[in-house]
Parts: structure tokens; sequence; C-alpha cells
């Protein structure tokens, strides 16, 4: 029988400790939003589309920039993130931001035409992209504009400790027949990205690098043992490769303990 679409990304990200992992790292993602929206340009009354939008905080700030009159719908694959962004724009007492559990490369979402279509670092592990950002088109209306935001490469982020890993961890799985390579430096090759969005219908592709620096706690960057575990280190390794990790991060680490975690993304923008 044929996999369901995203079935391994669906399993990782509705984990109880792959969530608690990402919950830690969310403060150094969040740092971005004010640059998401500055490329997607919202208006009054303007309804949006947030892919993958995790605890939901860019769906909330969306609602604010769009207005009473405008609407901003999250969708993420992950149900204990939909809920945990409802509980967040309950509290803030935010009316006009919904959110929903969707495989975005596969659902019909209620609330299309949308105006725009945004994502922050959600939408590197669909396993077929072109199918997934013509789904997201689908849901556009005419001239309807997409930006997000992806990593650039893994060279260029060394915030990103994962990569001494490796000697730990099983291999990857190989992408099945028909399916693509997922993973957070995905998008990073602007040819290979905008050849994706060129395949799947978007036009007036525009790619935008920036690069910015942010201090942060520890455990933001560094994975507590339990999600070692969970990404395949065996107990018996879990020093040294924390250790490794430790090595890793040491030229961003600063006097005070915390680091400076140099960030390298891009805003891809497009039309429909
Ligand atoms: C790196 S997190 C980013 C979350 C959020 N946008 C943020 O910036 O905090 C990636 C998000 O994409 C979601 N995701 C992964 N595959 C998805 C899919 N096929 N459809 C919808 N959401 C998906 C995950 O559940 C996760 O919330």
């Amino acid at each position: 029988m044929p996999e369901e679409a995203n079935e391994a990304q669906r399993r990782q990200w509705n984990d109880e400790v792959r969530l608690s992992g990402w919950l830690h790292r969310e403060p150094l993602t969040a740092t971005v939003t004010p640059t998401l929206l500055h490329h997607a340009a919202l208006k009054g009354g303007e309804t949006v589309l947030d892919v993958g939008s995790g605890g939901g905080r860019s769906a909330i700030a969306a609602a604010g920039q769009v207005g009473p009159d405008g609407e901003a719908v999250g969708a993420d694959i992950s149900l204990p993130l939909v809920a945990l962004a409802r509980q967040r724009a309950a509290a803030g007492g935010v009316t006009n931001a919904r959110f929903v559990v969707a495989d975005v490369q596969t659902a019909v979402l209620e609330g299309a035409p949308f105006d725009v279509a945004l994502s922050q670092f959600g939408v590197m592990f669909f396993d077929e992209s072109v199918t997934a950002f013509a789904n997201v088109r689908a849901h556009m209306r005419p001239g309807g504009r997409l930006a997000f935001v992806c990593w650039q490469s893994l060279a260029d982020n060394p915030w990103f400790a994962g990569a001494s890993l490796q000697p730990f961890c099983p291999p990857p799985p190989r992408p099945g027949p028909g399916k693509n390579a997922i993973g957070p430096f995905t998008f990073a090759a602007p040819e290979h990205t905008a050849g994706v969005l060129a395949g799947s219908g978007w036009s007036a592709i525009e790619v935008t690098p920036y690069r910015q620096t942010v201090t942060v706690e520890p455990d933001v960057l560094l994975d507590d043992d339990s999600y070692l575990r969970y990404l395949g280190v065996a107990h018996d390794d879990l020093a040294e490769a924390r250790a490794a990790c430790e090595r890793h991060l040491a030229p961003l680490r600063r006097s005070d303990g915390r680091y400076d975690a140099p960030l390298a993304f891009q805003v891809f923008a497009a039309r429909n």
C-alpha cells in the first residue's frame, strides 16, 4: 500500500520529545518574524494562510496586521502545536486567527481564496514539495502573494549543533520513489527552491538573503539527552555526543555562558 503523504513527518511533529526539542528552539526562529512580515506587506482586511504555523506566533502577528476585517489561518500537521497556537491566540484575545490541523501538501483548507500565504520555516518538510506548493497556490486568489523564510546552507548556520551528531546517529532514510529529501536546509540553494516554486506554477519569484545574530540561552541550541536519544544517539554515546555539540558551538559561546547565534536565512517571495 502506498505510504500516506508526509507520514514520517506527521509522526515526528506529533511526538512529545520532538516537540519539546522544537519549542526550545522557537525563541531563535521567532526573531525573523518582522522580516517575514515586511516581505508579506500585509494590508488591513487581507486573508492570510500561515503554512506550518507551529505554535502560532507568526499567524497571530499576521492577524494583528490584517486587523479585524482580515483573518489569518494557521495550518499545521502537529495536533499539539495547533493546540498551543489556539491557546496563545485565546490568551492574547486574538479573535481573527484560527488554527487547523492539516497536511498542507494535500489538504483542502477552509477560508480560500487567500490573499497571502506565508511561512516561517514551515515549508521544508514536504515529501513532495512541488505538489505541496501547487496545493498552496490552489488556495490563493489570482495575483495572491507568497512569502516564506527558510535557512541558507548548513555551512552558513554554525549555530546548528545537529551537524556534529552525524557520527552518533543513523543516516536519514533515503526518499522513497517520487519523494524528495526534507529537512531544515532543503531549500538552501536558491536555484533549486526557485525551480520548485516555478514547477508548482508560482511566478515573479524573488529571493532576499539575510544575516542576523541573536543572543540565546544554551538550551536554545543544545539539545537535552532525551532529545539526543530521540535522534537515535545510543545511551552509551550520550556524553560524547553532547561534548561534540558543545565543541561545535564553542566559537559562538560568550563569557556569560550564552551564545551568539549567527542566523543565515532567506525570504522567497512569489505571486500566483
Ligand atoms: C520548524 S517548525 C516552524 C513552526 C512555526 N512556523 C514557527 O516558526 O515557529 C516547522 C513546522 O512545520 C509543520 N509541518 C511540517 N510538515 C507539515 C505539513 N506537511 N503540513 C503542515 N505543517 C507541516 C510542523 O508541524 C512544524 O510546526
